[in-house]
């Protein structure tokens, strides 16, 4: 059985093959009559309401759940309410703190688990982020992404999406904030061309886009004053799109924290195309859906 807790569960061709049936206009409708579970545990306005659209674009139907109200490994344990899921849903969808939540989800083997993000990975976003830079650049080959701040979720997942499609990735954050050798090794495996810098205009430097996210994530409030001290210095402003130059586009997961790690004169800018990026989200969660759903299944895979 398939799932996506990270986007190298796809191989080259399977992501190539999500980012297709992303754009077709009469997906395989894999739901039909059918539900599936979307759990969060975190707030969320893209992940649920792209997946919930896309359910039903695939003749399914959402059912959202507040990861409390069913007591996710507290009333009950995670496996057992993965099982129970599976006696109602094709699918499991979960937004959760802790990545072996979702692993464990997944090692039930009950119904396929889509990670809606996690501490360790965003791999829905990373399919919206590369269809929104095909539908701009075309071929990716040779293309080159730098992201701007926090080694985290979305940076993981955006590394190994673009790098996997042929893109040069770059990372500039401060020191405490980078990739670990184990996250290092995993781009290597997947054949991504990743650069570290500590300079973020050496970075940006004729760079196709520029990429940020927030510096504090979900579950990280309490370390908001350290890390606005620590991430000073790396906010993406108009003289940093400046140096990436005027072919730079910039993107954005969502929410941004205007006046942290973004300005608001960038994200409203003629470079910015945030907007396209999140309307994206829904077309990558049909595309994978009907992937996971269609073919996946059918090429038992
Ligand atoms: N980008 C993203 O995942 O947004 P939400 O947290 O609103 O779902
Ligand atoms: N890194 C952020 C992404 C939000 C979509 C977080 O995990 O909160």
């Amino acid at each position: 059985m398939r799932h996506l807790l990270e986007i190298d569960d796809l191989s080259v061709a399977e992501l190539g093959r999500v980012l297709d049936l992303a754009v077709d206009p009469s997906p395989p409708q894999v739901l039909d009559g059918q539900g599936m579970a979307l759990l969060f545990e975190k707030p969320s306005a893209r992940t649920r309401n792209s997946m919930e659209m896309a359910v039903v674009q695939l003749g399914g139907h959402p059912m959202y759940i507040q990861a409390a109200e069913v007591g996710l490994g507290v009333r009950e344990s995670v496996e057992d309410v993965t099982r129970t899921l599976a006696c109602f849903h094709a699918c499991l969808g979960a937004r959760v703190f802790d990545h072996a939540t979702v692993e464990a989800m997944a090692a039930v083997g009950a119904v396929p688990v889509v990670n809606m993000l996690s501490d360790g990975a965003h791999p829905l976003q990373a399919l919206a982020d590369v269809l929104t830079m095909k539908q701009e650049m075309g071929d990716l080959a040779g293309r080159v992404v730098t992201y701007v701040g926090d080694g985290n979720n979305v940076f993981r997942s955006l590394a190994l999406a673009a790098g996997m499609l042929g893109m040069e990735v770059r990372f500039t954050g401060p020191p405490g904030y980078r990739l670990g050798d184990i996250d290092r090794d995993r781009l290597a495996t997947a054949g991504v061309g990743f650069e570290e810098f500590d300079r973020p205009e050496e970075a940006v430097a004729g760079a196709d886009a520029v990429y940020s996210d927030v510096w504090v994530s979900m579950g990280q409030e309490d370390e908001k004053v350290k890390r606005l001290a620590d991430f000073e210095g790396f906010q993406v402003d108009g003289s940093l799109m400046d140096a990436a130059g005027e072919q730079a586009l910039f993107l954005h997961c969502l929410p941004a924290h205007r006046g942290e790690e973004v300005t608001d004169g960038v994200v409203d800018g003629p470079s910015s195309r945030v907007w396209p990026q999140a309307a994206n989200r829904m077309h990558a969660a049909r595309g994978l859906l009907a992937w996971l759903l269609g073919e996946a299944q059918e090429t038992g895979q």
